[in-house]
């Protein structure tokens, strides 16, 4: 009988442009990213994540043309890594003064890409995250976003915290609107409201599309809150709980927290926690 040689199939990729290698790099469950030093611009924003970090999970999680969100864009990183990965994008942010910002960081971002940024859409909504089903966005392929970590801005001690304290040019904390995430004190109110923003997001989004939240737990006065595992939970009810992928930063100074006493960790991963739009 004579043998015939399996057929080699080319290999389809549905998710997006990245070659077999770059696919499998991403797929490692930590990296280890540290923010490169900020733009004087937005230095005033207390919490942004690093745009070179949020281009990875844009380029893995979308094709190029395809539509991102970010309903917490702050001072914008979320839509200049989508510009620079050719994606469209839509930001919204409570804070008028953030949306501002965003607003410039884009501007700025398309002189420098040029032509390559023209067709693209990079738009900044300043409004409550909550209400966003009801604006007019076109179908969302996929969210990447990160919500204030409850209201730790607000803790005394935190070292970022003090440098901040005596920069008056810095924000502290977000802003004072009751709205805002970060004032809301109580933690299962602040949950509820959290997960409500996100699964709020569904209409929006196409089916099968991922959302990738960038979250910490929490230490409060010797209590551990584990906000991101909380809203793995919660929000799984409403979108798949796919996977997480822990992001360490190396370049913080250690500090000596409950030396002699007690176990306080120096806290320096967060969960980037991937949903995804089923059923
Ligand atoms: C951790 S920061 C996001 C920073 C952003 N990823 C960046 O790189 O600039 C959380 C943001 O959520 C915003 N925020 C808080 N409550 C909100 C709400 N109800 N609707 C929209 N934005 C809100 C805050 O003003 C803050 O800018």
């Amino acid at each position: 009988m004579s043998k015939t040689k399996p057929t080699k199939r080319k290999l389809i990729n549905k998710m997006n442009d990245l070659s077999n290698r770059d696919w499998l790099k991403f797929q490692k469950s930590w990296f280890v990213h540290n923010p490169p030093p900020r733009r004087k611009d937005v230095l005033r924003h207390p919490a942004k994540f690093p745009e070179t970090l949020v281009q990875e999970f844009i380029e893995f999680f979308t094709k190029a043309g395809q539509n991102v969100l970010d309903p917490m864009v702050g001072t914008g990183s979320t839509l200049v890594a989508a510009l620079r990965s050719g994606r469209n994008s839509y930001g919204i942010e409570l804070n008028p003064e953030y949306a501002r910002i965003a607003q410039d960081v884009v501007g700025e971002e398309r002189v420098s890409l040029g032509k390559d940024a023209h067709n693209l859409v990079a738009e900044v909504i300043n409004a409550n995250a909550k209400g966003a089903a009801g604006f007019d966005l076109p179908l969302i392929d996929y969210v990447i976003t990160s919500p204030p970590y409850w209201n730790m801005l607000k803790a005394r001690g935190a070292e970022t915290q003090k440098k901040r304290r005596a920069a008056p040019d810095l924000d502290i904390t977000y802003s004072d609107d009751p709205e805002d995430l970060g004032n809301m004190d109580d933690y299962e109110n602040f949950m509820q409201n959290l997960v409500a923003i996100y699964a709020g997001l569904k209409p929006l989004l196409r089916e099968r599309a991922y959302l990738t939240i960038i979250v910490k737990n929490v230490k409060k006065g010797g209590v551990i809150y584990p906000l991101a595992w909380d809203l793995a939970r919660q929000l799984g009810e409403t979108y798949t709980l796919k996977d997480e992928k822990i992001w360490c930063q190396d370049n913080i100074r250690l500090a000596p927290y409950g030396m002699g006493n007690a176990w306080v960790s120096n806290t320096f991963h967060h969960y980037c926690l991937q949903f995804r739009n089923e059923g």
